[in-house]
């Protein structure tokens, strides 16, 4: 019974984007809710430049959250969200967060670079009951790993996070899934494979994504060309998503990627200027519609703003308005053409 209400409920949900989309009005609620917690960062990735940023804006405090988590449950009833950063486990109260969200009866995903998940750590955050926690995982061997998270060490520190989680799940007899989650480039195109036997070995999952330009770098549409992790040998590429499509047509669930997302990062390794709006919304479906980004974002930033595209001002800040008020009076920039196209 709960079953078929959820699949109901996703359906309407679903509907009423795609007529919100048609229609340009605003019909739906948000269907990917995110909040960066803190954009410290505790990481020296090579593609990413937020733990360069040389200001940090304001944090709002756990009681902000727990009353803006108090206010997305009554508007939205049960609903998924995540929490990100920056590296959200550098807020040492964010495991009372999670469990808030949890009480509350939010599905919950954490995700994070895992360096700091040692295995008391893990233990507390597989205990707050949240459903999902993805850990980055850029390759098996600490060379790749390391070479593109800036430090060494980063790799073991990882891995140890991810057997932790593993074994507090086991331990807790917890559902928690535990998901990998790689970065394609050329810094790991030959370890993309044995990311996944060793997620399938380890009973775990990997979604893959490609590289976008850097997190953080003004938008530049020709990024690819100087880019040194841009992937132009495609045949490679080609040969890489073979394997992870065998590995995937044996069963066991260890890919979560749809074999219309392999096809589609072929598709942006060798089209990237009729690829970069779906790629950069993380949402293979966005090109076949008027909005280069989702209708239903809602992403809070760690001082409060709220904004439903990366390259648009905030639509709002939560610290001072509820999310249902910003989210009826943001602008439809879905009901015409988009600015950023
Ligand atoms: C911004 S990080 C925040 C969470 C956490 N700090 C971490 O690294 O997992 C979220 C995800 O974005 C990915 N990411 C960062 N820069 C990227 C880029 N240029 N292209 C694709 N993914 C990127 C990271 O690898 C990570 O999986
Ligand atoms: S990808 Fe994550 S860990 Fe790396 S710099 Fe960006 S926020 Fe930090």
């Amino acid at each position: 019974m709960t079953k078929t209400l959820t699949i109901l409920k996703r359906l309407y949900a679903k509907s009423a984007s795609q007529l919100s989309m048609r229609t340009g009005l605003s019909l739906n609620k948000p269907a990917y809710i995110c909040a960066k917690m803190t954009m410290r960062c505790n990481s020296r990735c090579a593609h990413c430049n937020i733990w360069k940023m040389d200001f940090y804006p304001t944090e709002l405090s756990t009681d902000d959250w727990f009353r803006i988590l108090r206010e997305l449950r009554s508007w939205l009833g049960r609903f998924r969200m995540v929490f990100t950063g920056g590296e959200a486990l550098l807020r040492n109260e964010m495991c009372d967060i999670l469990a808030h969200a949890v009480r509350l009866g939010i599905r919950v995903e954490l995700l994070s670079n895992g360096i700091m998940l040692d295995a008391a750590l893990a233990a507390r955050v597989v205990a707050t009951g949240i459903d999902q926690v993805t850990i980055s995982f850029d390759g098996v061997t600490p060379e790749v790993h390391d070479r593109f998270r800036g430090k060494t060490g980063f790799h073991a520190a990882t891995k140890a996070a991810i057997l932790s989680l593993a074994e507090e799940r086991r331990k807790q007899g917890r559902l928690l899934r535990i998901l990998l989650k790689t970065v394609i480039s050329t810094n790991n195109l030959h370890e993309i494979t044995a990311v996944a036997l060793w997620a399938k070995e380890q009973k775990l999952e990997v979604q893959y994504q490609p590289i976008e330009q850097n997190y953080g770098e003004e938008p530049s549409p020709d990024w690819y060309r100087h880019s040194p992790f841009w992937i132009t040998d495609v045949a490679s590429l080609r040969k890489e998503i073979s394997a992870l499509t065998q590995i995937k047509e044996r069963g066991g669930g260890v890919i979560a990627n749809t074999a219309g997302d392999f096809d589609f990062f072929l598709s942006y390794f060798e089209k990237p200027e009729t690829m970069m709006s779906a790629i950069q919304s993380h949402d293979n479906k966005v090109r076949k519609t008027s909005c280069p980004h989702a209708v239903g974002n809602f992403v809070m930033e760690s001082n409060g703003d709220v904004r439903m595209c990366f390259r648009m001002e905030p639509i709002g800040n939560v610290s001072r308005t509820s999310p249902v008020t910003i989210w009826r009076e943001r602008p439809r920039c879905w009901a015409g053409p988009c600015d950023y196209r």
